[in-house]
């Protein structure tokens, strides 16, 4: 009588731990929301405009994430769009409802070559500014918007994006680069750290899982730090796809900033279901955007893998954050092919949580 006992309640056991409620890893079936899962790894943000601080977008924020990065409006273009004149009001929405919802903040971007207002880099002719003229704009750019938000930004990008994707070139060949050299990188963490002492500055940049490109970036990081520059963190943007990386090569990028004494997070993370490409195009007959079974599969185990190496990597990294909330909207959709639907998020077309994130929490 007791063996049978035994073994009912060893079949309803396993039965309910393969029932879709108990697959989630939840209590009772119920979904504590991503960021509570990984309590104790590591905060999980996401990249927010000020629109998806409304309506379910904005619950589903609460519910799943503890920390924020404004998407576009901290960038020097939509936030100082002339010399004399600041866009503040999308970029203080942003850090509000960080502030109401006890969120974190990570600042984007301090500077950057692209969504940089054109005023920047020319004078009153249209030509080219000295670098000494260039510096002057920087540091009054960089000083006011890291002063202005003082209070609640954590850490900033400071630069993004200085690293050539070219294995033969170092540096991007940007208007920054041409007009001041490599100096300009040094600089504007010396003018973040003048603006605020506590606030963390990253240097953060995409691609990273290529080994080429991840050695520049290394080689330019310890450059920094060598010469006293104020770095405290490497940004990893993950922008990657159900292709790439393996298992090994995001091992091998987390680990090569380790041990730097530096901090590292996953600032930008994605999975798109498409071949990577990082050049735009337009769309043409050959682009099917069906989220097929097959490559919803394949995100799924992408995810679990991804995830599997951020928990074992806790240690080392200090945050992972998401580009963007759902697959209702993804910047993916407009990059590289305009027009293509990208389905890379956790969260779904309806804003619902898709069965990567059920494996992503599911540990
Ligand atoms: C993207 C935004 O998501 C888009 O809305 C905008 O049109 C272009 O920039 N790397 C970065 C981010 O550091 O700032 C970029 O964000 C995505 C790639």
């Amino acid at each position: 009588m007791m063996k049978v006992d035994v073994k009912i309640w060893a079949v309803s056991a396993l039965l309910l731990a393969c029932s879709p409620s108990q697959d989630t890893g939840t209590e009772e079936g119920k979904d504590l929301g991503l960021s509570t899962y990984y309590k104790d790894y590591f905060p999980i943000g996401v990249a927010v405009s000020p629109s998806a601080l409304q309506g379910v977008q904005a619950q589903l924020i609460k519910d799943n994430f503890v920390s924020m990065t404004p998407e576009n409006v901290m960038k020097s273009g939509p936030i100082h769009p002339q010399e004399e004149v600041y866009n503040w009001a999308p970029a203080d929405k942003v850090a509000a409802f960080a502030k109401e919802n006890q969120m974190k903040l990570r600042g984007h971007a301090l500077l950057w070559h692209n969504q940089a207002p054109d005023w920047l880099f020319v004078d009153s002719l249209g030509n080219d500014v000295s670098k000494e003229i260039l510096y002057q704009r920087l540091e009054r750019h960089i000083t006011d918007v890291v002063t202005r938000y003082k209070d609640v930004i954590y850490a900033w990008d400071v630069v993004n994006e200085a690293i050539s994707d070219e294995s033969g070139q170092f540096y991007r060949d940007s208007k920054w680069y041409q007009i001041c050299g490599e100096e300009f990188i040094a600089k504007a963490f010396e003018y973040a750290r003048a603006a605020d002492p506590n606030v963390q500055l990253f240097y953060n940049d995409y691609e990273v899982i290529n080994p080429v490109k991840r050695e520049k970036i290394y080689q330019m990081v310890k450059g920094l730090q060598d010469a006293g520059v104020p770095i405290d963190g490497v940004g990893i943007q993950g922008h990657w796809s159900v292709y790439e990386p393996s298992e090994s090569t995001l091992r091998a990028t987390i680990d090569r900033f380790t041990g730097m004494g530096l901090q590292v997070q996953i600032t930008e993370l994605d999975v798109s279901i498409y071949p990577k490409e990082h050049a735009p195009r337009d769309k043409n007959e050959d682009d099917d955007d069906t989220f097929t079974d097959e490559l919803k599969q394949k995100q799924i185990d992408q995810y679990d893998m991804i995830f599997r190496v951020f928990r074992e990597n806790k240690e080392k990294l200090s945050s992972v954050t998401f580009w963007n909330v759902s697959d209702q909207y993804s910047w993916l959709d407009f990059f590289p092919v305009n027009g293509r639907k990208d389905y890379p998020l956790l969260f779904d077309e309806d804003n619902q949580p898709k069965e990567a994130y059920w494996k992503v929490v599911g540990f």
